[in-house]
């Protein structure tokens, strides 16, 4: 015998459970209700549009060709504080991007580490700014960097990562290593990483749930912060913010929580030397105060790939890339 009572309980709790755990549908810019198209964009092969900003010089006129690639919760309206002066000494043309699902780039369902070197050589290609372009990658951004640096080297004519993201499951990554800078974080960022990484489908639940925190930057917490990154804070713009997760934040951050902390195919330590006659070269910048990427790690992975300059900031934190001057150091060594 059923009981009918118990049976209904059960069905209302399957539904809540999984309208609780179930995405919405994203706000497809440009489709009907959803957020309007202001920025030129791109078509890509799979019909997906990439939104795109471009600055400095133009392309047809300049000597160096750098795609710059945003960080979490960010977008393509991120500024970097380069001078127009050193911008046209160097003839360079900036090609900043939304990545999937944010801004006014259409989500991408089946998005991952790969997906985003490929993305970048799609738009590469579509704006035709030639054979071989540069690479900044910001934070989380980064690992569309090692993407590139795996995938698509022979498209590179260098490659920078600042304050590049670690992600804590690393295949041939020293679990020593990793377990030191993870235990640093603070323990709601723990939790959001290791459900991003084991149980992708219940991160949508988790990100929205309002029991705990899932991340401590969206809980306030400045203690996530050096004193450098907390007076950088002051002077950021916060233009394009609003339109950051517009189509919603499973496409944009979610998204990028699932395919950057996932499980990779490779691990950076095993990424050949993409410029063995030294026709380029690959950087990394890290804070040495950065209180969200553990220098170590970033130190670690410079030791064991011997053609990646590496350089750490003494006071630097996870922001250093916003100083003028220090902005303009990543572009020199990445140029010259
Ligand atoms: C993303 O940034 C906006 C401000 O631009 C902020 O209000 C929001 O809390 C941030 N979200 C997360 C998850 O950090």
């Amino acid at each position: 015998m059923v009981n009918p009572i118990g049976a209904a309980v059960v069905v209302g709790l399957v539904g809540c459970i999984y309208k609780a755990l179930k995405p919405p549908r994203p706000k497809i810019c440009g489709s009907p209700g959803g957020p309007s198209v202001s920025s030129p964009r791109v078509k890509l092969k799979d019909g997906r549009h990439l939104a795109y900003r471009e600055f400095g010089v133009p392309k047809e006129e300049a000597k160096h060709k750098i795609i710059v690639i945003h960080g979490f919760n960010s977008s393509k309206d991120v500024c970097l504080p380069v001078s127009q002066e050193l911008i046209e000494d160097l003839g360079i043309y900036f090609l900043l991007y939304d990545r999937a699902g944010y801004g006014e780039s259409d989500p991408c369902p089946s998005r991952s580490v790969k997906s985003e070197a490929y993305d970048i050589q799609e738009l590469a290609d579509k704006l035709q700014i030639g054979p071989r372009f540069y690479v900044i990658g910001l934070s989380i951004g980064a690992y569309a960097v090692w993407s590139c640096l795996k995938y698509i080297p022979h498209r590179l004519a260098g490659a920078s990562l600042v304050v590049p993201f670690l992600n804590y499951w690393w295949p041939s990554f020293p679990a020593r290593l990793s377990r030191e800078a993870f235990g640093r974080l603070p323990r709601p960022d723990q939790w959001s990483y290791r459900v991003a990484h084991y149980a992708p489908w219940l991160l949508y639940w988790w990100m929205t749930q309002k029991w705990f925190t899932s991340l401590s930057i969206r809980a306030g917490n400045m203690a996530v912060f050096s004193p450098d990154d907390l007076e950088i804070l002051k002077t950021l713009s916060s233009v394009g913010e609003e339109k950051i997760t517009q189509q919603g934040e499973y496409e944009s951050l979610h998204r990028d929580m699932m395919a950057s902390y996932g499980k990779w195919e490779f691990s950076p330590t095993d990424i050949s030397n993409p410029f063995p006659n030294n026709e380029g070269s690959v950087h990394i910048w890290q804070g040495y105060e950065d209180r969200l990427i553990f220098y170590k790690c970033n130190r670690y992975i410079s030791q064991k790939l011997r053609w990646i300059h590496y350089h750490e900031v003494s006071d630097g934190g996870h922001f250093l890339i916003f100083k003028t001057d220090r902005c303009e150091a990543v572009i020199r060594a990445l140029l010259l």
